[in-house]
């Protein structure tokens, strides 16, 4: 059953806390998160809870930043980017993510492609004439689809949370830095150093990130042939780059048109935290605008 609580002032604070980027605080991305409150409108701020929320969260990230490394990344993409996996549509993709992500956030009482949509419908509200934005809200979550049985399932750390450049040295920006130390990359001199295999400029397009859903579903859109523009593209692949987008790291490893596109997707994390609120969507009324978006931006099957 789901218990809807009005709670206009913790929206707010979502955006806050994620502004002053606090060690303890990380979301685990937008839309599969740990919540402000519960169900029952309980915020966690109880010593137990929190505490115990905090330290699921850092050994979350202590987990991820040891097994990120260049040669996971490099197997990780070779391996999915094949995309001989499942096929199916945009839409069928909304529907499984639904169906099974929500059960390992218990109090997150909110089918997840809620969130999809609330990102999407508030883009709408405040950008009508970029459709393609609206479809990027919906869709720049689907690669959490990796941890369905049908995908591998899996781990959380190899799915979700902040992401980050490998093949150079690991910036003090990312949340949870000090765990890199036990990182194998960190101790090589090839991937150490500021622009590690890198050079000044390349473009994120050269750059391997940490593996997770952002990436994933780059390879499944670029793949597929999307005619995204290349700002959605970014988008979807760079929204958990927090590094960049909030703390400005990085940015001796970007070519024009990043700096560009970055642009966009300073706008769009701003819904995609905000929408993490309690207003409801009716789906069955928004989504005929939606399915025409995807008939516009994509094939009608994909390879994932
Ligand atoms: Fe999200
Ligand atoms: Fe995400």
């Amino acid at each position: 059953m789901t218990v809807i609580v009005e709670q206009p002032e913790l929206e707010v604070e979502v955006v806050e806390k994620k502004d002053d980027v606090e060690e303890n605080e990380l979301l685990l991305d937008g839309g599969f998160v740990v919540p402000e409150t519960n169900s029952f409108g309980q915020t966690f701020r109880d010593y137990n809870a929190e505490s115990e929320r905090q330290s699921s969260v850092e050994q979350f990230y202590r987990t991820n930043h040891i097994n990120q490394t260049y040669d996971f990344v490099k197997k990780m993409r070779e391996e999915y980017g094949v995309l001989n996996r499942v096929e199916m549509s945009i839409w069928e993709c909304c529907e499984l993510l639904n169906e099974f992500v929500d059960e390992s956030d218990p109090d997150l009482d909110e089918p997840q492609i809620e969130h999809l949509l609330q990102t999407a419908e508030a883009i709408r509200k405040d950008y009508p004439n970029e459709d393609w934005l609206h479809l990027t809200g919906l869709i720049h979550d689907l690669g959490k689809v990796l941890l369905h049985p049908s995908f591998g399932a899996l781990p959380q750390w190899a799915v979700v949370g902040d992401t980050f450049p490998v093949g150079c040295a690991f910036d003090e920006s990312v949340v949870h830095h000090k765990y890199f130390k036990e990182n194998p990359d960190y101790n090589n001199p090839a991937y150490n150093t500021k622009f590690g295999v890198y050079s000044e400029g390349c473009g994120l397009n050269n750059v391997l990130m940490s593996w997770g859903h952002d990436d994933y579903m780059y390879l499944v859109a670029k793949e597929n042939k999307s005619t995204l523009p290349s700002a959605g593209l970014f988008i979807i692949r760079y929204h958990s780059f927090y590094a960049l987008h909030r703390a400005g790291a990085y940015e001796h490893l970007m070519n024009e048109e990043d700096v560009e596109n970055l642009k966009w997707l300073k706008i769009f994390n701003k819904y995609d935290l905000y929408s993490k609120s309690k207003v409801r969507i009716d789906v069955e009324e928004v989504k005929p605008y939606y399915l025409s978006l995807i008939k516009k931006y994509f094939p009608e099957k994909l390879k994932w």
